[in-house]
């Protein structure tokens, strides 16, 4: 019988880069550093759909202040490499005044968060800080700042944790990278 992980065959992943207890352990750190930049301060997060779903979903958990949640959706890749960048979904409220604090998956060149941070610095925001899960360096091809960052990861496509190939593996709990098979 075909070895499954979570459902998925085990020989779409070359392997498991970042284990589910990992993520666990580096998102609950996150969320108490952010409770503690933010103690006393009002905090919009906003989650950039679909990839940071997940990570999103966790970290809220883990952040220990009040704070509203917004969404974001941009296009921004084809496949396994990045592209153009278009804002697919705004948010609904209005951010002027606010500290935001935008939750990415992963950043790779870095275009669509110079992008978003273009964006929301025209709305007159008071503070605006960027938290990904996943930051691949080798790839920047923007200068990037990111606030709060996972894990650096190698220049592999990974997925799962909410990251996905043409909408699969998002289920994954931990980190995979696909092997270049599963990619055609
Ligand atoms: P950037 O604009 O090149 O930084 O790309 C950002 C977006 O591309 C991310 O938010 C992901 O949706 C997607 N992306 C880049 N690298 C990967 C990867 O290794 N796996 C899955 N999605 C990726």
């Amino acid at each position: 019988m075909k070895k499954l992980v979570h459902g998925w065959p085990a020989g779409d992943f070359e392997k498991i880069l970042i284990p589910a207890p990992a993520l666990r352990r580096r998102v609950r750190a996150l969320g108490r550093r952010i409770s503690r930049d933010y103690q006393g301060q009002k905090l919009t997060v906003v989650c950039v759909l679909k990839g940071s779903l997940v990570f999103m979903a966790d970290l809220l958990r883990a952040v220990h202040i009040p704070c509203d949640v917004d969404f974001m959706a941009v296009s921004s890749y084809t496949g396994t490499r990045s592209g153009a960048v278009r804002l697919a979904l705004d948010l609904r409220a209005n951010v002027a005044g606010q500290n935001v604090l935008l939750v990415e998956d992963i950043v790779d060149t870095g275009l669509t968060l110079s992008y978003l941070r273009e964006i929301l610095s025209a709305r007159r925001v008071k503070s605006l800080k960027v938290c990904a899960l996943l930051d691949k360096p080798s790839r920047h091809r923007a200068p990037v700042s990111v606030e709060y960052v996972g894990f650096r990861v190698p220049d592999r496509f990974v997925v799962g944790y909410g990251l996905d190939f043409h909408e699969r593996y998002r289920n994954l709990p931990s980190i995979a990278v696909l092997k270049k098979s599963a990619s055609k």
